[in-house]
């Protein structure tokens, strides 16, 4: 029928149920030194979901690899994941990662693999600048965000993948950001910062409870990939800390971003494809997202950004559920001239949002540039964003809506809206300029280029009925055991 029956089906509500069952198995008192430090072997089994299980299953440790948070665990990572390769048309293959403090610099993944991290797992990103290569800088941005030039590789890095799952009990991937803003802030870097999780050119991802610490920079960059799941991470970095975007679908088609809570120092979710005449010619946009039951805080950035970078354009995203705490904007579209693509077929509904600046915002000259060779004549066209059931408070300017000149932003939606004015808000609580939409049971006012319909278009600005297929996507229920 058309539609992408992506992964195998059985659906089982997860419980990560962890069967612990030590064998007292008499130790191997050969008076061998590595016999003498395992006194008994532990088999454990647990239970996670997944797009796919897997046959066969590893631990670090069988690597070499020693959580002891200074041995650095780089080769053991990458020897572990190589091996494991070879399971790749067999089943599969798991990496369990057990408790402990594993430090490691950047390691690839591979296909048909699943990173599985125990509940007191941690991966320590090393600071050691030799333990991260250096990318090319992507395609569709034409440069490095930080620098002109590359950009080192992110700390679980995969490209042209499929099927591969990265999850766990919650267990933690500590990027140890300090180091790099520190280095940022300074001017020091020759190269971008690195993100935590990085898929290009991949499909089939799932990537699920764990915890997102501190990371260098974005946390979660699926870029050129597709049939993505995000579901149930926590991701935590200081506020003011720079570029810490929480999840980046960037040029990604079908993807699914649920369940997760973000405090971050940049926006919680910022939905991208590309940077000016890079980004344009590259020509891959991101559509078909849905993002659900995101809790962000970010006082300085928005709870879901569209763009800057959207210049392979951004089509039929669908938001709900979102609630967001002292954050700067609840919904922002960031564009300019030049940066061409499009922003079209935004849906959000059901947003709960607590002190903010600007509920909702556009800015059409964010002037951020990959450089001087962008085409001014690229205008972005930016039409059908429709916003309704939302409700705010403690908010200093309802909305600041700033289309561009000969270019205005269209087809804008905004119905079922009350917006709770804070005691020291702004006097105008919206301002807009070169937009046009419609506006229904929106208070405060709306401004006049936004005309109210009456309470009979109350449900206007509604989500299409037909559900996007990624919807269609179960998790089955995967049993695992493993030897340590
Ligand atoms: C994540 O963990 C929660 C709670 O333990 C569980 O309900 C959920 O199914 C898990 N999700 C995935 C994708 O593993
Ligand atoms: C990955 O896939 C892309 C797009 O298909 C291709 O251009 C690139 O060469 C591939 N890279 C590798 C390492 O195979
Ligand atoms: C995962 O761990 C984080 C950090 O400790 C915690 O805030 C969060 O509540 C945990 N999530 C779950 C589902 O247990
Ligand atoms: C308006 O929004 C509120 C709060 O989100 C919701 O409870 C209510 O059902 C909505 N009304 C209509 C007519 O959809
Ligand atoms: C309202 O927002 C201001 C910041 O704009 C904050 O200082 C204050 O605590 C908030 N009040 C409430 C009741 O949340």
């Amino acid at each position: 029928m058309g539609t992408y029956f992506l992964f195998s089906v059985t659906f089982l509500t997860l419980q990560v149920t962890r069967i612990a069952t030590v064998l007292v198995l008499v130790a191997l008192s050969l008076g061998l030194k590595g016999a003498e430090a395992r006194k008994g072997r532990i088999l454990e089994s647990f239970e996670y979901t997944a797009i796919s299980c897997r046959r066969h299953t590893a631990s670090i440790t069988d690597f070499g690899g020693v959580g002891d948070g200074k041995t650095s665990n780089t080769k053991a990572f990458q020897d572990a994941v190589n091996h494991l390769s070879q399971y790749a048309s067999d089943g599969g293959a798991q990496l369990y990662v057990p408790a402990g403090q594993w430090l490691t610099g950047s390691f690839s993944l591979t296909s048909y693999f699943t990173l599985y991290l125990d509940k007191d797992a941690v991966l320590l990103a090393s600071q050691d600048m030799k333990e991260w290569p250096v990318l090319k800088p992507l395609p569709s941005y034409g440069r490095g965000r930080d620098a002109p030039g590359g950009r080192f590789s992110s700390l679980i890095f995969g490209t042209n993948l499929t099927d591969v799952v990265v999850t766990g009990a919650n267990g933690t991937i500590d990027g140890q950001g300090a180091f790099w803003w520190q280095n940022f802030h300074k001017g020091k870097l020759k190269y971008t910062r690195p993100y935590l999780i990085e898929f290009m050119y991949s499909d089939n991802i799932q990537i699920s409870n764990v915890t997102l610490l501190n990371s260098p920079s974005w946390n979660v960059h699926p870029v050129y990939s597709s049939n993505i799941l995000v579901q149930g991470i926590t991701i935590i970095a200081p506020v003011t800390s720079p570029n810490t975007d929480g999840i980046n679908p960037d040029s990604c088609t079908n993807v699914r971003i649920e369940d997760n809570y973000i405090v971050s120092g940049d926006d919680c979710i910022a939905v991208k494809s590309g940077w000016d005449e890079y980004g344009i010619s590259f020509g891959m946009p991101t559509k078909q997202l849905v993002i659900r039951r995101l809790t962000c805080i970010s006082p300085y950035s928005a709870a879901i950004a569209l763009g800057s970078e959207m210049s392979g354009g951004i089509q039929d995203v669908r938001a709900e559920d979102i609630t967001a705490v002292h954050t700067e904007s609840g919904i922002r579209i960031k564009t300019a001239r030049g940066r061409g693509g499009f922003v079209k077929d935004i849906y959000v509904k059901r947003m709960t949002l607590h002190t903010m600046k600007w509920v909702f915002w556009m800015t059409g000259n964010y002037k951020a540039h990959a450089d001087n060779h962008y085409d001014p004549n690229a205008l972005p066209v930016i039409q059908g964003i429709n916003y309704r059931d939302i409700v705010a408070d403690n908010v200093s300017m309802a909305a600041r809506l700033e289309g561009i000149e000969g270019d205005p932003f269209t087809q804008i939606c905004i119905s079922n809206v009350t917006i709770g004015m804070a005691a020291k808000a702004k006097k105008v609580p919206w301002t807009c300029t070169d937009v046009e939409g419609i506006t229904s049971v929106v208070s405060p006012q709306p401004c006049d280029l936004l005309p109210d319909q009456g309470p009979e278009k109350i449900t206007a600005c509604d989500f299409p009925a037909e559900p996007l297929s990624i919807d269609r996507v179960v998790l089955k229920s995967c049993t695992d055991r493993v030897n340590y």
